[in-house]
């Protein structure tokens, strides 16, 4: 299996995060519980779901039926802890509405409790942003989630949480990273305070599959224009979370290990930026 697939990198917390996760945006129902499946009998064991997807019920019992059919087979079975289960608070409402918001979540999905939660944006306003970090720092303590984090918050949301002295520092911060929006202040900032980057639209959404250089460096490396930029987010240190309902594709996007862009080539692909934004962009509200 892919080492993309097994490997894991250590949060602020200390606990390992797998490398590469399934995302699952606009997909429901069905659709949403077999690509979590399709995903898991590749090898893939962490899913990025959110409550605003409204698939969580959809992708916690795909998780569970899978684990359920590893229990028949010889060998060591799967458990619930091996698989990473990430969402998200849809609105930064205030405290006891994120609270309900996460009991809720671990309801929906079945899974017991959420391995990383996420303030979806920093929407909301200062105090909203606080309020509602502070009730994740509480799910944390209270074991209904093992990590908290955060998602398109730009440098002065980080700085304004930092700040205000959190007992708990997010681990992660999921902001749209791949060549074409490469994010280098907020990816600098996260680095120097020891918060990962999770890279979503890591395909920039298959928008970009035909631009020339991506095609060029394809060839060179033998590799689908996806692989190509799923290796790049690696590269950087980043955890991409590509999105796919086929079967194929899901599994593909995985296959990565054989090849390594040389650092030459990891900067032509960062000098494509031209900050292309594939869905929204609430790095900069107030
Ligand atoms: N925090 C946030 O605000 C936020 C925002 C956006 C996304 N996300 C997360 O990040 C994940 C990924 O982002 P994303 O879904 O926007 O975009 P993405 O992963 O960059 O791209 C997904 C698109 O690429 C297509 N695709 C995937 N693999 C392909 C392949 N090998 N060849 C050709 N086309 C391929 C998919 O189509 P098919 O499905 O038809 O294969 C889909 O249309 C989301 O699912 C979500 O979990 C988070």
């Amino acid at each position: 299996m892919s080492s993309a697939l097994t490997s894991t990198l250590p949060l602020n917390n200390g606990i390992p995060i797998p490398r590469l996760h399934l995302g699952v945006y606009m997909t429901s129902g069905h659709e949403c519980s077999s690509a979590v499946t399709h995903a898991l009998g590749a090898g893939y064991r962490a899913i990025d779901s959110a409550e605003w997807y409204a698939n969580e019920a959809a992708a916690g019992s795909a998780i569970t039926a899978f684990l359920a059919s590893k229990q028949n087979q010889a060998g060591p079975g799967l458990k619930r802890e091996h698989v990473w289960f990430t969402t998200k608070l849809k609105s930064n409402v205030g405290y006891d509405a994120t609270r309900r918001s996460i009991r809720q979540s671990i309801r929906e999905s079945g899974l017991g409790y959420i391995d990383l939660y996420l303030l979806h944006s920093p929407y909301g306003g200062p105090r909203k942003r606080l309020e509602c970090w502070r009730a994740v720092e509480d799910a944390v303590r209270e074991g209904e989630c093992r990590a908290g984090g955060v998602s398109n918050f730009g440098v002065k949301h980080l700085q304004e949480l930092l700040d205000a002295n959190p007992t708990l520092v997010p681990a992660v911060n999921q902001i749209e990273v791949h060549p074409f929006n490469t994010q280098r202040a907020i990816t600098s900032f996260c680095a120097q305070h020891n918060i990962a980057i999770e890279a979503y639209a890591p395909l920039a959404r298959s928008l970009r599959a035909n631009h020339p250089k991506i095609k060029e460096l394809s060839k060179k490396y033998s590799c689908t224009w996806a692989q190509l930029m799923v290796k790049w987010g690696l590269q950087k240190g980043y955890i991409p979370l590509p999105k796919s309902v086929h079967e194929q594709r899901i599994k593909a996007n995985a296959e990565v290990d054989g090849f390594e862009i040389t650092e030459d080539d990891v900067e032509v692909l960062d000098g494509l930026d031209e900050k292309l934004v594939t869905d929204w962009d609430p790095t900069d509200a107030d």
